[in-house]
């Protein structure tokens, strides 16, 4: 089979790393891919967002299937087009993407099919919010941009200064653009977070191992959040009993209001949980995998994974088994020097070898380029160092010695992944 993976980061690695060991990948494809995905795959040079040379690029090679893994493409209805055109794609339509390129969607979905999460009311007006954060008196209060705003359209307000400072930039500055037309305010919740990713071709779900990411910049979960600074899985507090509570009152409730509503939801369904004193609820959909919660999912897939994204686009996972192993993984992300604010680029990256790898570990690599076998920093988040272990302890262990192989001016980590506070 001919592949092409829609991205660039350390997800598209890591899928790709695992697409490569499926007998039937023939040829693989990356757009536009980074420094070590083209030691995996062919990188072709097009944006993620260009839907019309993603589909004539798609013809020419005769792709036989294309995974579109981040959320604007998906947002946007790439494989809306690819399927229009007769290509075969892995990701839900524009239609169920809406999932997560929606705040004001998928919490009124969630209301109106009663799956829990947390209260909030929604807003076009920053004056009526702000009345609203004033009445309503309590704090933390949660303000959320409605779309798409590279993680980052989240805001924790600790007293009413910061809410209005918030609620301002987000509506009046439109930091993020349209995607603050409207407003989530929410409730705050407190309670261990997991991110459960799920295959699912509308008829059938079958959740992936769980793993636990690590949002903020530093030790002890302090500074800002981030795309993510390192993942676990399993995550240690998602029980079995837990997760048969989210199968009955989210996960199968979450496909069936996609499907009542007309939005059939076929891909990679992410579930970002809380496990509150009060249960579990969802503080966010993804309509896509994780990142990095796939650097840390995908090693411990024992099935083709070729398999699994025809049984989803085929609509036959209920007949797909799949197998995962028991075996823990741990990926610490090594960040550029200021990242998630301002950071350089173009940093040589050392200690890697030719093929953009170390001994011990397996590092995906999320923001490089390669020019004559020398590595160099091309993104905030630069590199996810993973490791397998029979324990979580050995898996870490393993990275962590892998990442300090690894240097490069201004690099920073975190040194508490996996550590359970
Ligand atoms: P999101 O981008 O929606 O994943 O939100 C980023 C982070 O903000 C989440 O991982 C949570 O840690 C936090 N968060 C979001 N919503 C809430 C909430 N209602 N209560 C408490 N924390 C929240
Ligand atoms: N790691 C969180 C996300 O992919 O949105």
């Amino acid at each position: 089979m001919k592949l092409l993976v829609i991205g660039g980061g350390g997800r598209e690695h890591a899928i790709i790393r695992k697409l490569r060991e499926s007998p039937k990948a023939d040829e693989i494809y990356c757009a536009p891919g980074n420094g070590g995905i083209s030691k995996d795959a062919v990188c072709v040079d097009i944006p993620v967002t260009d839907i019309d040379d993603i589909v004539a690029f798609s013809k020419e090679k005769q792709i036989d299937l294309v995974f579109v893994a981040p959320d604007d493409p998906l947002a946007a209805g790439m494989v809306d087009a690819l399927e229009a055109a007769g290509i075969a794609a892995f990701g839900p339509r524009a239609n169920a993407a809406v999932i997560e390129s929606s705040k004001v969607f998928s919490k009124d979905l969630m209301k109106q099919y009663h799956i829990p999460t947390a209260g909030y009311a929604v807003f076009d007006d920053s004056h009526n919010a702000l009345e609203y954060v004033k009445a309503n008196n309590q704090y933390p209060i949660v303000i959320k941009a409605d779309g798409l705003a590279l993680g980052k359209g989240v805001i924790i307000a600790a007293d009413f200064a910061e809410a209005q400072d918030a609620v301002r930039t987000i509506m009046e500055d439109k930091i993020f653009g349209a995607s603050g037309n409207q407003i989530v305010v929410e409730e705050f919740i407190t309670g261990p977070e997991v991110s459960v990713l799920a295959f699912t071709d509308g008829k059938c779900v079958k959740p992936m191992v769980s793993s636990k990411d690590h949002k903020r910049a530093l030790d002890h979960d302090k500074g800002p959040n981030t795309g993510g600074m390192g993942t676990i899985s399993p995550n240690p507090y998602y029980t079995d009993d837990i997760a048969e509570i989210c199968m009955n009152t989210i996960f199968l409730p979450t496909i069936h209001a996609m499907n009542q509503e007309g939005r059939v939801f076929k891909g990679c369904l992410y579930f970002g949980l809380m496990l509150t004193k009060d249960g579990p609820k969802v503080i966010e959909y993804n309509s896509r995998f994780g990142d990095p919660e796939t650097q840390v999912v995908l090693p411990r897939l024992k099935t083709d994974l070729i398999d699994i994204l025809l049984a989803v686009v085929e609509e036959r996972l209920k007949e797909q088994p799949i197998e995962w192993s028991s075996e823990a993984c741990a990926c610490v992300v090594m960040a550029s020097g200021g990242y998630p604010g301002k950071y350089e680029k173009g940093i040589e990256i050392t200690g890697l070898k030719e093929d953009g790898q170390v001994g011990g570990a397996t590092v995906y690599h999320a923001g490089t380029t390669c020019k004559q076998n020398r590595y160099y920093t091309n993104g905030g988040r630069v590199l996810g160092v993973t490791a397998l272990g029979e324990t979580l302890e050995e898996a870490l262990g393993k990275a962590y010695a892998a990442v300090e192989q690894i240097h490069f001016h201004g690099a920073h980590y975190r040194c508490d992944i996996g550590k359970i506070n």
